[in-house]
């Protein structure tokens, strides 16, 4: 049974800090199943109790999940001393539920980044084991031509000697071309694509399996994932 505090639980899911959260319970404005609660480090079961304020249903979500469209020029990181980081465009009140990336983009790469705070889930979408196909758009100096594409399909060995897993190329009219890789080693699309000589100057992230990045979001902007694009994360290749 998941027991929290009542003012732990109340400023994880309200834009009130835990100053004003014990004072208005010390008021009488909360209650817990029906019962008025003055005291602020009363225990509650985060999955069962009815907890009101000011008699509104505080609904308590253990985990939540978000789609970002990750602007250049933003570190994907928690925190940073000098720069600004992705958690850095979320509002203090969704900062408080302790939100990380999953996984990380390089600062100029944009596109689909989700945010989270569920540790288990991070950790099976970004594992080569669970065969999640992450899909990147890149820009490339030169376009790339049927060899690279073989030479992706066979595993590309990056210029240190790290052997990767087979991925997908595929070129685009424009000259362009769509990488699918199920494994996230640092630089990875970028370094596989400058072993074939062909360095990128533009990556943005399309998908993550079936999850694909809101056309209507503009870099920067985030929304909270359905039930139904949640699932669609763990679609295998
Ligand atoms: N591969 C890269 O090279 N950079 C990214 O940001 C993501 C994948």
């Amino acid at each position: 049974m998941p027991l929290m505090r009542l003012d732990r639980l109340l400023s994880e899911c309200t834009a009130l800090s835990r100053s004003q959260l014990r004072q208005i319970i010390k008021n009488g404005s909360v209650s817990v199943d029906g019962i008025v609660i003055t005291s602020p480090e009363h225990k509650v079961c985060s999955d069962t109790a009815r907890v009101e304020l000011d008699g509104k249903t505080v609904s308590y979500e253990k985990f939540c999940y978000y789609m970002l469209n990750k602007p250049a020029g933003i570190l994907s990181a928690t925190d940073d001393k000098k720069q600004k980081t992705v958690i850095d465009l979320f509002p203090a009140e969704l900062k408080k539920k302790n939100l990380f990336p999953v996984g990380r983009l390089d600062k100029d790469t944009t596109g689909l980044l989700i945010i989270t705070n569920d540790g288990d889930f991070a950790h099976r979408v970004i594992s080569p084991r669970s065969e999640i196909v992450k899909t990147y758009h890149a820009v490339t100096e030169t376009p790339v031509n049927d060899a690279d594409i073989e030479a992706f399909r066979q595993g590309i060995v990056l210029a240190d000697g790290t052997k990767c897993l087979p991925a997908g190329l595929e070129k685009l009219p424009d000259g362009s071309c769509l990488v699918r890789v199920m494994e996230g080693k640092y630089h990875q699309v970028k370094r596989m694509l400058a072993s074939r000589g062909k360095p990128v100057t533009a990556l943005m992230r399309l998908s993550i399996g079936g999850l694909e990045l809101d056309k209507g979001l503009l870099p920067g902007q985030f929304r909270q994932l359905s039930e139904k694009e949640l699932c669609s994360v763990n679609k295998k290749k």
